[in-house]
């Protein structure tokens, strides 16, 4: 279970932005819940239980009691609409970050939203926006990978991993130090995702604007997207849903 005074002490400013519950339908749905009564941002809502986690496109989020770190935090960007589309990919930058700073992990952002170790997932994002604040929830598997065989948990691949109070305050000033800066220094975001694009020079699937496309990943433009040379035409998205390396 999370120690909140644990917390406290390593983090007093985030543990006085911090809403813990020890179980919740979702935290995405509380912090949107919480976004109706104009909060004071940066907020965080934590739960060591979901019952009904959600992931992108609707499916369900799985997580085991205390096994992984399940946060939403809400923001309100301060620039325009326009670049609120680069809150994903400048979330999974803070979050390979911190796990390759502290932990020594080779973690690597797969374009979208998405943090891999060793080709597997460790953690999902899902960005929602209520007016204007900005939900950014965040599944990482810290002791338990329950989604599957493609999945893994960050205690599966280091022994150094720490308490869990200690990782979340990281990842907390990570993330929006990160999602603060998106849009007047995306580009040297843009410059260290490109560093750990997973994506990156191999073949893949994915659908876009309701189509199914095939081609070699080249890498993330200087707006985000993702380049993909399909049939000789290097062509850019900026969404794409069910990318899959093939
Ligand atoms: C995905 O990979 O599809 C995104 C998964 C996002 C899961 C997190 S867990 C905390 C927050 N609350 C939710 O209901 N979903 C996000």
């Amino acid at each position: 279970m999370f120690d909140v005074e644990e917390f406290a002490r390593i983090a007093p400013d985030w543990s006085r932005r911090l809403h813990y519950h020890k179980e919740l339908g979702s935290t995405n749905d509380e912090a949107l819940r919480l976004c109706s009564s104009n909060p004071a941002e940066p907020l965080a809502v934590l739960t060591d239980f979901q019952t009904s986690g959600r992931g992108r496109r609707g499916a369900a989020w799985m997580s085991e009691p205390g096994g992984g770190l399940l946060f939403s935090v809400v923001i309100k960007p301060r620039y325009e609409k326009k670049y609120w589309s680069r809150l994903a990919l400048a979330s999974g930058l803070a979050i390979s970050s911190v796990l390759r700073e502290q932990y020594g992990l080779l973690a690597e952002v797969k374009w979208p939203n998405d943090v891999l170790i060793e080709a597997r997932k460790c953690c999902g994002i899902l960005v929602e926006t209520q007016g204007d604040y900005a939900v950014i929830g965040v599944g990482l598997n810290v002791t338990g990978s329950p989604q599957g065989d493609e999945s893994v948990s960050l205690s599966e691949l280091t022994p150094r991993l720490g308490s869990r109070e200690t990782l979340l305050a990281e990842l907390l000033t990570a993330l929006t130090n990160e999602v603060n800066d998106c849009a007047d220094q995306f580009e040297q975001q843009v410059g260290r995702l490109r560093e750990l694009c997973f994506l990156e020079g191999k073949q893949i699937t994915f659908k876009a604007n309701g189509k199914i496309f095939t081609g070699l990943a080249e890498g993330i433009s200087d707006e985000g997207e993702l380049m993909v040379n399909i049939d000789g035409q290097s062509i850019s998205f900026l969404q794409a849903e069910e990318v899959r390396a093939v």
